[in-house]
């Protein structure tokens, strides 16, 4: 097995496994659920599906390849030493999945010495799996996925999420004001890897957004990179927690551009 033990495309198909069997799992669980507990702040909530499902995810990931390391939102990380690491968030959009939406999404990447090489984003209500292996372009039901090119700033639909930090929210507020008299208009749809797949799939320009894990982005910033997305945080930076840009090249450096002057926030993150 050791020629295949790292084959992008082979963790793609286990991942996918995963990620149907956990977003099946809550999907059913889905009219049911109640808070479980609170995170970071009263609004910042997880169920007992958020832990189910990844706790479903990691017995299948480390139960077919035991060498490898784990990083989940709910149950932290794990060590291994294959070189391989998958990083899951088992429901994002927690608060959506409470309230009976269906903009949430199982999100697990793989990553192999330290680069993310394939990711799925499955969303079962709505019926849609987002798959991507780096170099090999990013698909949803049979289509290759890509970006709205050649939007300007001020025509684009753009967009974001808040992190539960109340010392975020107000800058986070700031923020928006600034941007959406710039802008064709905003969206917020609860689901960070959602919106970035619905940046791979043209159904919006651009996306920002501050204090992002990166459980959040790891599987759909390869998703919208592979649709031809430029994703990166601020000055030349990739992602990180600080911020998460990501758009078309042209109207990036535009959003770029007027996000940097508004300044980091006063927090450092939300943790899990
Ligand atoms: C959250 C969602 C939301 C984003 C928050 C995330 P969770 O993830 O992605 O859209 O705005 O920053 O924390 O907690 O639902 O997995
Ligand atoms: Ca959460
Ligand atoms: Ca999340
Ligand atoms: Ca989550």
């Amino acid at each position: 097995t050791s020629a295949s033990a790292t084959d992008p495309r082979e963790l793609l198909t286990l991942a996918v496994e995963a990620a149907e069997h956990a977003g099946r799992l809550a999907a059913e669980g889905q009219a049911k659920v109640g808070v479980l507990a609170t995170k970071s702040t009263p609004t910042d909530v997880v169920t007992e599906m958020d832990r189910a499902a990844e706790r479903l995810i990691r017995e299948r990931l480390l139960g077919a390849r035991p060498g490898d390391s784990l990083l989940g939102e709910e149950g932290g990380a794990s060590g291994g030493s294959s070189g391989v690491r998958w990083i899951v968030d088992p429901i994002d959009g927690t608060v959506n999945y409470l309230y009976g939406r269906a903009e949430w999404a199982v999100s697990i990447a793989a990553e192999v010495d330290g680069e993310v090489v394939a990711g799925v984003v499955a969303a079962p209500v709505l019926g849609e799996v987002y798959t991507a292996v780096r170099g090999q372009g990013a698909w949803c039901a049979g289509e290759r996925l890509r970006v709205n090119e050649g939007v300007p700033l001020e025509m684009a639909l753009v967009a974001t999420g808040f992190g539960y930090a109340a010392s975020r929210r107000a800058h986070q507020a700031r923020v928006l004001s600034e941007v959406l008299p710039r802008v064709r208009d905003i969206r917020r749809a609860g689901a960070a890897a959602l919106d970035l797949c619905a940046l791979a799939h043209g159904r919006i320009d651009a996306y920002y957004e501050r204090g992002l894990n990166p459980w959040d982005w790891s599987a759909a910033a390869l998703v919208a990179e592979e649709a031809g997305a430029r994703v990166g945080g601020l000055d030349g930076a990739p992602v990180g927690p600080d911020l998460a840009i990501a758009a078309a090249p042209g109207l990036f450096e535009a959003l770029h551009d007027l996000l940097a002057p508004l300044g980091a926030d006063t927090d450092g993150g939300d943790g899990r």
